[in-house]
């Protein structure tokens, strides 16, 4: 992970104009079209060819690796013909191998190793705690790993302060919830300390519109379930989001756009507009939402 400092951000800057965004996450491309390398492209041709779009591609497009090797890089020699640009940032799949220990490789390493798979591609950027400027807008990038991540009493407190008091004490009595904790839970308190620092400065994107760009969501509202009691929620939670609270609507930035939550979510923040567009939506808690291959948003 780069040394972010909060006065300075690396930046990588094209003269590119887009017109609009187009957003996508989470297609998962080894886990589900690894057993046959030609099924990948298979899964991308529902988004249309457009040279004035600025394509943004919200993590766990595959695991560690995968992206440096040869069909990840066809499938972004792919993305570089279709799209003016495209932007990609880190996701927890793009730091995992597959192993029991998903945080086996130092985070550095596989930031570095992500970066790396966009390199023989000029207006593909491969992002992890850093800045895309443009002509008209600029994208900060990173995995804004998840801050949920205390002990499961502690989280099921959290929660159930925030509900009525009919339903904490109704929590109270309630047997144990099946929580399941990440095995790594203060390993990324740092990186996603650092990452806030980043997305929610005021010294990046001056006089440009302001785009975030993480896999993991902000806030718990992108979520699909919203009941602080449900299980299934505390256990989403458990791995799963930040909240920035009050700083997301003050943050000046006009698209926070994530992934992580095979959700698909579009809601504001004060003047943030929050979204997300999952490849992945089919295996969502929600069990409707649908990604859209048509999602633009106009830059004006
Ligand atoms: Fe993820």
């Amino acid at each position: 992970m780069p040394a972010l400092r909060p006065d300075s951000f690396p930046t990588r800057r094209i003269a590119f104009r887009p017109r609009f965004l187009r957003l996508a996450s989470d297609w998962h491309f080894d886990r589900h079209h690894g057993a046959d390398p030609e099924n990948f492209l298979a899964a991308f041709p529902p988004l249309p060819e457009d040279p004035q779009t600025l394509l943004l591609v919200a993590g766990d497009s595959a695991r560690r690796g995968w992206l440096n090797g040869e069909p990840g890089q066809r499938w972004l020699r792919s993305l570089s013909s279709r799209f003016g640009a495209a932007a990609l940032c880190l996701g927890n799949n793009e730091a995992w191998d597959g192993s029991a220990d998903f945080l086996r490789h130092p985070l550095s390493e596989s930031a570095a190793l992500f970066r790396s798979a966009a390199d023989p591609f000029p207006n593909v950027f491969c992002l992890e705690g850093e800045i895309l400027e443009l002509a008209n807008c600029a994208v900060a990038a990173s995995a804004l790993w998840s801050d949920y991540r205390g002990s499961p009493s502690l989280l099921r407190e959290e929660l159930l302060r925030e509900a009525s008091p009919e339903r904490f004490l109704a929590g109270l009595e309630s047997p144990g919830l099946p929580l399941e904790p990440e095995p790594t839970p203060r390993r990324l308190q740092h990186e996603n300390r650092l990452a806030r620092d980043m997305l929610l400065s005021d010294r990046w994107g001056s006089g440009k519109i302001r785009i975030a760009l993480t896999h993991f969501p902000p806030h718990p509202a992108s979520w699909p379930v919203r009941d602080p009691l449900d299980p299934a929620f505390l256990q989403i939670l458990a791995r799963a989001s930040s909240d920035l609270g009050p700083a997301l609507a003050d943050s000046g930035i006009r698209f926070w756009l994530h992934g992580h939550s095979h959700h698909v979510c579009d809601w504001p923040a004060g003047s943030c507009r929050v979204a997300s567009n999952p490849f992945a939506s089919s295996t969502c808690l929600c069990g409707s939402c649908r990604f859209d291959p048509l999602w633009r948003a106009a830059l004006d």
